[in-house]
């Protein structure tokens, strides 16, 4: 069995894994090392004063992690300034929030080159090199530079935008070629896949195989949809912990009766948190006879906030919060908990399972694993209702089963919490059961293996189904 090598900005060791800051990502990555053996290698978290190539190893829990700390200036200019001012917004389709700056794309290229030297002696013979995101475009480029004829793939968590919006940044072209570097390239939808192939075969020139190979020059990708999912039945597990038992009880009591509508975000302008605010206002508005019947509790730790936009998304949110709760809250009842904090894992499942409905409705999402954790959260005789924004990657496996909007709307996103309100228990099982079907089977187990099958032997994974 070949070693697994795992590159992403963030790492997380396996240990922390019910931390609450970690995601089902690496739940799964950390499984895949335990059982093929390997690295996984990134940013520390740390600043240093000057980077001398130094890497930190630990173990822990059958997982070696590898990670470098970085300069201040390579911090600004490589995670705050090109990955997060640069390429998130324009990637979730935000032109209007997008900076473009030089500086930002030197020190995008220097971090990387970086990244690329101090992983490159790690890999061996027949290891697998397996890269996360937009924070690494260039590295498999980097790594080909310094010899490295592995097999190497790269997964984009994030969407790809349409051509139109990707044309704006002035490196789109040489950003884009960087693909052509990797064995695979997944996409978590057809839609981003889709908006991928458009680019190259317009922009680029390249020519577009049915088996999803996409060929330029010389040079040829396997491009595939691989929707990631989470780890559903150790969910489950949690669920049903005393942790989130308590927890549950607890939500229950606080709520004296009434529903609780929930929203869990990281507080990022892509997930459509003043968008959720004012449809929810809307709701309060048309319907005064619910007033009092329920309260949306959004938890919303905060997120890159040295990034301007993510402190002005924070004030606007306070405002609004406040405003809305200003006009509506009554001795007794308060329309909107608004808690910057994020809760451990089980806790939030217990949480989750206490929510009558749960709001997840992003501007733009690459897939969105909340969706997937509110579903596996619910009691399967009297599961809660999602409501979930078209524009999330995860439509594309719930959509059947959520009350699906368009999060612009304040007017569908009223009409949908009433909806979902009202809803009769055999429809929220008949809902839940198609969601829950889906959660289950294409869960993150199934979602790496699709990929590593696919970089391992370099076969095309079947087509995903309508
Ligand atoms: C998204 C990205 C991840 C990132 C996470 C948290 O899910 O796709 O790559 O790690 O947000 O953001 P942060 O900037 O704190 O790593």
């Amino acid at each position: 069995m070949n070693r697994l090598i795992v590159i992403s900005n963030r790492v997380s060791a396996p240990t922390d894994s019910n931390s609450g800051a970690q995601g089902g990502l690496a739940v799964a990555l950390s499984a895949a090392l335990r059982e093929n053996g390997g690295i996984w290698f990134g940013w520390s978290g740390e600043v240093t004063d000057k980077f001398d190539g130094h890497i930190n190893f630990q173990r822990s829990a059958g997982v070696t992690s590898a990670t470098i700390d970085l300069e201040a200036q390579d911090l600004e200019e490589y995670y705050n300034g090109y990955a997060n001012r640069t390429l998130w917004p324009l990637f979730h389709y935000r032109i209007d929030l997008a900076e473009y700056e030089r500086e930002f794309a030197g020190g995008y290229q220097r971090v990387n080159d970086r990244f690329a030297d101090t992983v490159r002696p790690l890999i061996e013979g027949d290891d697998v090199v397996w890269i996360q995101d937009y924070h690494m475009f260039p590295l498999g480029e980097k790594l080909r530079e310094r010899g490295c004829g592995n097999r190497i793939g790269f997964f984009l968590h994030i969407p790809w935008p349409p051509r139109r919006l990707l044309n704006t940044l002035p490196e789109a072209a040489e950003l884009a070629k960087k693909m052509f570097a990797y064995d695979v390239i997944g996409f978590h939808t057809q839609e981003w896949l889709e908006s991928f192939f458009d680019f190259a075969e317009k922009d680029l020139g390249a020519t577009i195989h049915e088996n999803g190979m996409v060929e330029l020059g010389d040079r040829r990708v396997l491009a595939l949809a691989d929707p990631i999912g989470i780890d559903a039945k150790e969910f489950v597990e949690g669920a049903n912990s005393p942790t989130a038992r308590l927890a549950f009880r607890q939500m229950r009591d606080s709520a004296v009766g009434r529903d609780v509508i929930i929203g869990v975000d990281r507080l990022d302008y892509s997930k459509g948190l003043e968008e959720r605010f004012r449809g929810y206002e809307r709701f309060l508005d048309k319907h005064p006879e619910e007033r009092k019947e329920v309260f949306l509790l959004q938890i919303a730790p905060p997120s890159r906030g040295t990034v301007e936009s993510y402190q002005k998304i924070r004030s606007a949110l306070e405002g609004l919060a406040g405003k809305i709760n200003g006009a509506y809250a009554d001795v007794d009842w308060v329309p909107i908990r608004y808690v910057n904090q994020g809760y451990p894992r089980d806790q939030l499942a217990g949480i989750y399972r206490a929510a009558r409905v749960g709001l997840v409705t992003p501007l733009r999402d690459g897939m969105n694993l909340v969706a997937k954790e509110y579903v596996a959260a619910q009691d399967p005789d009297d599961p809660g209702v999602l409501v979930l924004s078209r524009f999330a990657g995860a439509a594309a496996q719930l959509g059947e089963g959520a009350v699906l909007i368009n999060p612009y709307s304040a007017e569908e996103m009223s009409d949908a919490i009433v909806t979902a309100l009202r809803m009769g228990r055999e429809e929220r099982i008949r809902r839940w059961r198609l969601m829950m079907d889906n959660v289950e089977k294409e869960d993150v187990i199934w979602w790496r293996k699709r990929f590593t099958d696919a970089l391992m032997e370099e076969q095309t994974p079947a087509p995903l189904p309508e």
